[in-house]
């Protein structure tokens, strides 16, 4: 199924099928401890309806990505919005799958989520993401947004904004304080990202649709040379 909406002037489709029809197709991830809001992050921007916020979500375990096809600056765009991948060991310890490396090759964006009532989900940014960012994602022009989610539970607040907004800052991060289940800057949060990704020239080339396309053409008439060469 495929819909249609208009948001902040930024018009945007979700479709659960990939497609050929655009600009530049990006990849962004979304990282962070279990809980954090991740899944439903997701979910509040691929839905754009709070209505169905899924209270309770199960932890995400194996590959999970959506596709959301937007406008922005006039350009059609392909986001490809992978979720953390876990697995748990035999003693169900959650773990990170050996796809890490992979998982973070070739994004464009990322996303670090804590949870603003959580105060360890925002420390163990520090302690274990950040740190596994700098040894597994290669490209060090990939546009980083930090996001402390939940924050319509204002009163249980363990973090305060002035922190992340420091955190940001320190790493590099753009920053945005949201809730999944208000939707309150979730749109903003993913447009933001899409819009510095739009910005930097060596990501647009790697997202470049006609640069991919170039390439299976190069390799439709290698594969076509050699086949002539073979019947020859
Ligand atoms: P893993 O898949 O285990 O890594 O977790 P996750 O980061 O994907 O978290 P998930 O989206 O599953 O959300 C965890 C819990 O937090 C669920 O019960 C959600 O309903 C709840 N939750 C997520 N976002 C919000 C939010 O903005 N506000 C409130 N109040 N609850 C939220
Ligand atoms: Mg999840």
């Amino acid at each position: 199924m495929n819909t249609k909406k208009k948001i902040n002037g930024c018009s945007s489709s979700s479709s659960s099928s990939s497609s050929s029809n655009y600009d530049y197709s990006f990849k962004v991830l979304l990282i962070g401890d279990s809980g954090v809001g991740k899944s439903s992050l997701l979910h509040s921007f691929i839905s754009n309806c709070h209505h169905h916020f899924p209270q309770h979500l199960s932890p995400t375990i194996g590959v999970d990505f959506k596709i959301k096809l937007l406008t922005a600056s006039g350009k059609r765009l392909k986001l490809t919005i992978w979720d953390t991948v876990l697995y748990y060991s035999a003693a169900g310890q959650e773990r990170f799958g050996p796809l890490t490396t992979s998982y973070y090759r070739g994004a464009h964006g990322i996303i670090l989520v804590y949870d603003v009532t959580r105060r360890e989900t925002f420390t163990n940014l520090s302690k274990t993401w950040t740190k596994e960012l700098e040894l597994y994602c290669t490209n060090p022009d990939c546009i980083r947004l930090l996001v402390g989610n939940k924050v319509d539970r204002d009163s249980e607040r363990a973090v305060t904004m002035e922190e992340g907004m420091d955190f940001a800052r320190e790493h590099k991060c753009l920053f945005f304080e949201c809730s999944a289940k208000t939707q309150a800057n979730v749109k903003q949060c993913f447009k933001e990202l899409t819009m510095k990704i739009l910005e930097v020239p060596s990501l647009l080339e790697k997202g470049s649709a006609p640069v991919k396309n170039q390439i299976l053409k190069q390799k439709e008439v290698s594969r076509q040379q050699r086949d002539n060469n073979c019947c020859s």
